[in-house]
Parts: structure tokens; C-alpha cells; sequence
């Protein structure tokens, strides 16, 4: 959990100046005031980020939080093999922003360059330094866990300016930068901070450790944390010759260091095989950071290839980076629909009034780890896929979303994915004649500097055959999902 120093009342000005100013006459208060409001610089990010003029945000800044953070401030360290390199470098290229993002690849070796494509839309590529003194004794792992521990020390040796911090990941872990940003500026970068998540697998947490970050779904250690680190991790490394990864040799100085692990559920280490419907479409009320292991899950978007699918979800991300794939749940009464958003990503009919605390918890559309479907293989609750033909939701994966100006929002259009559902005796509509979503939704750049709330969903009436519209935004005064 966010330390209560993370909320942004923490960042307004003392209120002492302002209560010290209207004590004098009403004129000179006045005009302290009309000059505070004028100069005072972070009363100003403050106006600007409360600000929701839309068309000013397109396209998406990263914008100011609690912290004052900004994508700059960030340096990305990715975790690079050569071996895997061609391959790997696609997912690098998905999320990465030439001349916006800060940060490097460490290879093990040096590899060719030879397309513009790759020098134009990649980060600057380094060598890590060599690591064969260090003693590496565990018969599973490899030993390049070593080098790839270091690299957080090797991008501080770097000295790049006015960066606050690292955020480490591998060359298959895809990012939302912005959602970095969001969820980083919650914490006070001038402090000892070590932020990431879990594994998926209770068991590969038991393993390794609740108390680590999994390095494949990335996780940030703030500026003088990685000063401290810098100073003391050969000497730590060599103190744990045994353990498997990079992962758990950076969590065994980071006990040393006495700094805990802060966790942000958004990151994903995705240590499960399959199709990721479910545990997407349950994500937990929290900006989706960071996803992994794309080489091992199915494509996230069926019937496209794997970094296609990913493309696919970040184009959705462009329109409001804030919400992609979180969740609401709306009924269509009339019908005797239960409907299960996850914005940005895919839309589920299922037949029947199905309760929310059903519905929000993911289904095992997954499987395990150790490749077994067992519902106590997770850290987190799962459902079972349903079983009767009756029960099978009804997909519609996002198809394009576009905004409408002169509304001023942002059109998601979900079309009904091929696979035919089984047929049903149930006396209840199909919601096999819907063939097309529409998702009506404001952006919401500011929604995590609130208290976490899932967006209420409405079905809109329409007269348009196969077609449904829903709305999709804040809940209302007293709205409520009643089943
Ligand atoms: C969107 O729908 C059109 C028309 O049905 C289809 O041709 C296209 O392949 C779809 N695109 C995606 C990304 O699903």
C-alpha cells in the first residue's frame, strides 16, 4: 500500500501562506493572493492537471501526480540477450518512445544494427561489464543473473541528469509508460523505494519470495535507493553465490538494505500459459503497468500475431491510457444479460444476472504455471470457466476506438469474435444477435489520484439491430450495480 505521505493534499501549498496573507487588509490579501496563484508553480500543475479539457490532452501527456513526476524523470533499464535479440526488440519497439523515454538495453554481447528501423525506434544499446569473478553455484539458474542484477548499478555509473528513477525489465516486458508514471509518482522519489509485484503462482512465490519483485514484470527502485544499492551490490552479490535469478539476488540487498518491497499489483509477471481473457478482464482496481512472457501466452487478440495483438491494446491505450482494461459490470435487464467490460480490451455477455463479486474476480481462461489447471495454483481468487453451454460468455474483442471531438469522447467499437457459442435450451434472448459493441466513454487522465473506484457501466438504448451501446464513465450519485 501507498504510504499516507503519497496523497497529493501532501503537494498543496501550506496552508499557513494563505491564512497568513488574508490577515492583512482586504486589498493587499487580494493581491498576494492574484500572486501566489500567478508564481506559485505548484499550484499551477495542480489547476493544469485538474484541467479536463480533452482536446488539449490528444495526444496523451504523462500528466503531474502527487509527485511532480514526469516520464523524464525516469530512466528504463531493459535486460537484453543477444541470442533473442531479433525477436525480443519488437516488444522493446511497442512501448518505446524515441526522444520521450530515457534509458538503455544491456546485452550480454554486442549485436549488428543494420536496420534505420531499429536504430530510429530502439534505446541505446550497452554492454554489461564483465561478471566471471562472481561465484554462481545454482544448477538451474544461469549464471547470467549476475549481470543482469547489475544493471541497475551500471545505468546509475551512467550519470544520466535528473533522473529520480530505475525501472528495470526484461526485453519481453511491455509497458504502459504513462501508468508508470501514475503509479511511481505516488511515491516520494527522495526516499528509499522498491516498487513491483508478485509472481501470479503462489508457488513460485513460496519459492522466491513474496517480499520480491518479479523482474520480468519490471520494477523500479528510486534514485538514492540505487545510490545505496550501487555502493554495496558486488559485495552482496558475492554473498549469495546459491540463489537462481537476478530477481532474487536484488531482493536479498534489498534486505540487506532493510527496504521492503512496495507493492503495485499492475505489474505483471504473467508466470501463466494461455489465453490471458480472464485475468485481464479481472484485473485488480489499479493502473495496469506492465505485461510479460508474450512468447509463452496466446496472443492477447485472437487470430493476430503476438505483437500485432499488443499493438492492438496500446492503440486503445493512446485514448485514455488511465483506463485500459479496467473493469465494469452493467446488466441488460430486458434481456437478462450480465455485461463484464474491460475497457480498451474486450466486452463479455454472459446470460442471466450474474453478482458482481462474481463477475469481478478473473476466470481461469489460464493455466497454471506448471501447466496444470488448478484453482489453488494463484496468489489472487479465480473462478472456473463456466461449464454449461448456457453459461459460455459471449466475447467481443475491440475492434477501433476514435474520438468524437464534438462530444468529447472517445467511441470504443467491440465486435463479436467468431467462435459460435454452443447452443442453449435456456427460454432467455441469445446474445448471439448482438454483432456489435459500442463503448461511450470520457477520458480520465486523474482517476488514480482518486480514491480506486471501478466506472459504472449503463446499457444505452437503441433501436439498432444487433448492435448495443453502453456508457462507461463515473457513477453517479447513489449508483449503485444492484442485481
Ligand atoms: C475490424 O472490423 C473490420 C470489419 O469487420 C475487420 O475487417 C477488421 O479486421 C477488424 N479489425 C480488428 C483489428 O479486429
Amino acid at each position: 500500500m501507498p504510504p499516507s505521505s503519497s496523497s497529493p493534499a501532501t503537494q498543496s501549498p501550506p496552508s499557513f501562506t494563505l491564512a497568513a496573507a488574508l490577515r492583512f487588509a482586504l486589498p493587499t490579501s487580494l493581491l498576494l493572493l492574484l500572486f501566489y496563484l500567478l508564481y506559485s508553480p505548484k499550484l499551477l500543475t495542480t489547476t493544469t492537471t485538474n484541467c479536463h479539457d480533452l482536446t488539449a490532452s490528444k495526444p496523451e501527456q504523462p500528466v503531474n501526480h502527487g509527485y511532480d513526476l514526469e516520464l523524464k524523470h525516469i530512466a528504463f533499464c531493459i535486460a537484453a540477450s543477444a541470442n533473442l535479440w531479433d525477436s525480443r526488440k519488437e516488444y522493446i519497439k511497442l512501448w518505446w518512445r524515441p526522444g520521450e523515454t530515457r534509458g538503455a538495453v544491456w546485452l550480454d554481447h554486442q549485436v549488428e544494427i543494420d536496420y534505420d528501423d531499429d536504430r530510429r525506434n530502439l534505446p541505446e544499446i550497452h554492454i554489461s561489464e564483465d561478471t566471471s569473478r562472481f561465484p554462481y553455484t545454482n544448477r538451474q539458474g544461469h549464471r547470467s543473473a549476475i549481470r543482469i542484477s547489475r544493471i541497475v548499478s551500471e545505468a546509475l555509473r551512467l550519470g544520466l541528469a535528473d533522473v529520480r528513477w530505475f525501472v528495470m525489465g526484461d526485453d519481453d516486458t511491455v509497458f504502459v509508460v504513462e501508468n508508470v508514471v501514475r503509479v511511481l509518482s505516488r511515491y516520494d522519489d527522495k526516499e528509499f523505494y522498491y516498487v513491483g509485484s508478485s509472481s501470479e503462482s503462489h508457488l513460485q512465490n513460496i519459492f522466491f519470495s513474496y517480499s520480491m519483485a518479479y523482474g520480468g514484470g519490471g520494477f523500479a527502485i528510486s534514485y538514492p535507493l540505487a545510490m545505496e544499492l550501487e555502493k554495496m551490490q558486488d559485495r552482496c552479490i558475492k554473498r549469495y553465490p546459491g540463489l537462481y535469478g537476478s530477481d532474487d539476488r536484488m531482493q536479498a540487498c534489498m534486505a540487506e538494505l532493510n527496504v521492503p518491497l512496495t507493492k503495485e499489483p499492475g505489474f505483471h509477471q504473467n508466470d501463466i500459459y494461455g489465453n490471458l481473457l480472464g485475468l485481464l478482464s479481472g484485473h485488480p482496481v489499479t493502473p495496469l503497468v506492465s505485461l510479460h512472457h508474450f512468447d509463452i501466452i496466446d496472443p492477447i487478440f485472437p487470430g493476430m500475431e503476438r505483437v500485432e495483438s499488443l499493438k492492438h491494446l496500446l492503440e486503445s491505450a493512446k485514448y485514455d491510457s488511465a483506463s485500459i482494461i479496467q473493469q465494469s459490470i452493467c446488466y441488460d435487464r430486458k434481456q437478462e444479460w450480465s455485461v463484464l467490460v474491460s475497457w480498451g480490451f474486450a466486452i463479455q455477455i454472459m446470460r442471466g444476472i450474474i453478482s458482481p463479486r462474481e463477475l469481478e474476480s478473473p476466470t481461469r481462461t489460464f493455466i497454471n504455471w506448471y501447466k496444470v489447471l488448478d484453482f489453488t495454483a494463484y496468489a489472487f481468487n479465480t473462478r472456473p470457466v463456466a461449464g454449461h453451454p448456457c453459461q459460455q460468455p459471449f466475447v467481443f474483442y475491440v475492434n477501433s476506438t476514435k474520438y468524437d471531438k464534438s462530444r468529447r469522447q472517445i467511441i470504443g467499437i467491440y465486435t463479436y469474435h467468431d467462435d459460435p457459442n454452443p447452443p442453449c435450451p435456456w427460454g432467455i434472448e441469445s446474445p448471439e444477435k448482438i454483432h456489435t459493441i459500442v463503448v461511450l466513454k470520457h477520458e480520465d487522465p486523474d482517476r488514480w489520484q482518486k480514491a480506486p473506484r471501478k466506472d459504472c457501466c449503463r446499457v444505452v438504448p437503441s433501436s439498432k439491430e444487433g448492435i448495443m451501446y453502453l456508457w462507461v464513465g463515473h457513477c453517479g450519485q447513489n449508483e449503485i450495480i444492484e442485481t
